[in-house]
């Protein structure tokens, strides 16, 4: 069968899709759950989750499904941000403040999660594959979740990233083309110009590495999982495609937009979060634009 792949052999899985993990909220318990019992990987995005959030968000899927899933965090880099940095930010959102109402914000840099309390609670829960972004996992984590049978799966948007991951013990590369909704996996010391499409990336990774190699970014339905097979990948990690469903937890008004568009731009933007993001073009991003050096460069914060 052509569902038969490295990965489906590697995760116990029927069909060679993940639905892709999308931190911020899309990615509820029920729908990597229907995404598990319909026999593909479903992924919780935990990157924003307090380490309590995260661990009844584990039981809430296991009392949904006895089939694999996967849980994704953000590989932490360290940032600094001045004072004149946060006002200068501050002031460029003030006008969006004045229009929608909102309070002004707390002069404090919100925390970033605490990874490795995180990542107790991923390892306390043996959860079947852990997927990571932004960077390689450091090896204590690697050898802890190795050893209670946890599958790894990293993310790279370059060929150099992707060797990287393999020579750090990997089992399983997610090749990140540009055309990837959400925020990119570049690791901190890649340039953020290197912008590969899927259909350039995939094939040149595959011939670098030897592990299982995913791809990601504008998939979006069965002809594009049958074209990345073809590419040599072992499998397609969709995510925009699933944000509509109805176990999603995209805001309606965001369900909407992403049903209403047909060839919409979309862009990439740092101003959600600091970090590069792709989503569709709106006014905010677009009036933002100039100003995009300077926004400083922070995570977010738990929830
Ligand atoms: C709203 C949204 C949030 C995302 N959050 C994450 C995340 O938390 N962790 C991660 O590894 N990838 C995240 N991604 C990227 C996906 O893993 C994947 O690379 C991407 O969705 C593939 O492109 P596609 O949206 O065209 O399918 C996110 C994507 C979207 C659209």
């Amino acid at each position: 069968m052509w569902t038969n792949t490295p990965l489906t052999e590697r995760l116990g899985i029927r069909y060679p899709i993940i639905q892709a993990p999308m931190a911020g909220g899309a990615t509820t318990p029920e729908l990597v759950a229907a995404v598990a019992e319909s026999e593909a990987l479903g992924s919780l995005g935990g990157g924003y989750l307090s380490p309590e959030r995260l661990q009844q968000d584990i039981a809430a899927i296991r009392q949904r499904t006895e089939r694999p899933f996967a849980v994704n965090l953000f590989i932490p880099e360290a940032v600094t941000v001045t004072p004149e940095q946060m006002s200068r930010a501050t002031a460029l959102l003030q006008p969006y403040r004045d229009a929608l109402g909102l309070p002004a914000p707390s002069s404090d840099v919100p925390p970033p999660p605490d990874f490795a309390a995180q990542m107790a609670v991923v390892l306390a829960a043996r959860v079947p594959v852990f997927s990571f972004t932004f960077g390689l996992l450091p090896a204590v984590w690697r050898d802890r979740l190795h050893a209670v049978g946890t599958v790894l799966m990293g993310t790279a948007t370059t060929v150099a990233e992707a060797v990287a991951l393999e020579a750090a013990g990997i089992d399983i590369i997610v090749a990140q083309g540009s055309e990837a909704g959400g925020h990119r996996g570049t690791f901190p010391d890649t340039p953020v110009d290197r912008l590969i499409g899927t259909l350039a990336l995939v094939p040149q990774i595959v011939d670098r590495v030897r592990v299982p190699v995913v791809a990601a970014g504008g998939i979006m339905d069965g002809r594009g999982v049958v074209a990345v097979l073809a590419l040599g990948a072992a499998g397609a990690q969709m995510g925009t495609a699933f944000l509509a469903c109805l176990e999603s937890g995209a805001h309606p008004t965001y369900k909407a937009a992403l049903l209403e568009s047909q060839d919409t731009p979309t862009m990439l933007t740092r101003a959600f979060s600091g970090k590069d993001a792709r989503g569709i073009a709106n006014r905010f991003m677009t009036e933002l634009a100039p100003h995009a050096a300077e926004l400083p460069r922070i995570l977010c914060r738990t929830v």
